[in-house]
């Protein structure tokens, strides 16, 4: 399945790698993109629907639900990423909220819709799923556990036609690596390369080169075997809602 002619909704849709991704599903014809925001968003085309979507915000969620009635494809973009120690555990918790549990809140409740059109979930997760850096712990922590969750609703949706992507997504330059005096990726190369993923059918997707450098030892590695094997077991599980 290509994007073109088809619906997507992009988390996180108003700035960095959210609003690429908005761009790059334009060019490539799909026909209505819902662009969550935590603000208000105005945009020219009029393929795109600006949604209030607080990923934090169950109201919102259900909301965005009822008002978009049918979807293709779920891009879980929102993140945040704070400076951190481990010696808070509040900041543990804020990147455990928005990264974890508002990407599972938003896929729940999009299930049923995207179990209907026999459609994509693409989770921009992160290269520190892999491996932290020591100055973003609790992110690292928070895109490891989303990775695991991705990992999971891949084997236990694909009994039901839903297909699952991970984005190992490496330093992209954006506002959430204005600090880090790195090479980076270009968010619209990102965008480009997490669509093109898609397309080819790759489970994880590495749009950038430092993460494609990993690309080949993690496809071809013990552990992506161990996943297929795990995966495999699931037949029998009943999933719910
Ligand atoms: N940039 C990188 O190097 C990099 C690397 C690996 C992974 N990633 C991942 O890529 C994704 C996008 O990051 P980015 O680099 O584009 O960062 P960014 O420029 O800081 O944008 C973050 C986006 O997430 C939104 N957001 C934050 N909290 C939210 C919430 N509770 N509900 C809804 N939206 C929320 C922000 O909205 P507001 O404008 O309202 O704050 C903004 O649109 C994130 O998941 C990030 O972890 C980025």
């Amino acid at each position: 399945m290509t994007i073109a002619d088809k619906s997507v909704l992009v988390t996180g849709a108003n700035r960095g790698i959210g609003q690429a991704l908005v761009e790059e599903a334009l060019r490539r014809g799909a026909k209505q993109v819902y662009a969550g925001t935590r603000g208000p968003l105005v945009h020219a085309d009029g393929r795109v629907t600006a949604l209030a979507l607080d990923v934090t915000d169950a109201a919102q969620i259900q909301a965005a639900v009822e008002r978009i009635g049918s979807l293709d494809y779920l891009i879980n973009n929102a993140g945040i990423a704070l400076y951190d120690d481990l010696s808070d555990r509040s900041v543990l918790e804020q990147h455990l909220a928005v990264n974890l549990f508002g990407t599972y809140g938003v896929t729940q409740a999009f299930l049923p819709l995207l179990t209907r059109s026999g459609g994509t979930i693409v989770n921009n997760v992160s290269m520190m799923a892999f491996v932290p850096l020591p100055f973003t712990p609790a992110y690292a922590i928070s895109k490891a556990a989303t990775f695991n969750y991705t990992q999971s609703l891949r084997a236990l949706l694909a009994g039901r036609g839903v297909k699952v992507h991970a984005v190992l997504t490496g330093p992209t330059d954006t506002d959430m690596t204005r600090g880090f005096d790195i090479p980076k990726a270009s968010p619209e190369s990102v965008a480009r390369a997490i669509f093109d993923g898609v397309d080819k059918g790759e489970e994880d997707i590495f749009p950038d080169p430092l993460s494609a450098s990993l690309s080949q030892s993690w496809r071809n590695g013990p552990v992506k075997a161990l996943e297929h094997e795990y995966a495999a077991l699931v037949g029998a599980v009943p999933v719910t809602s």
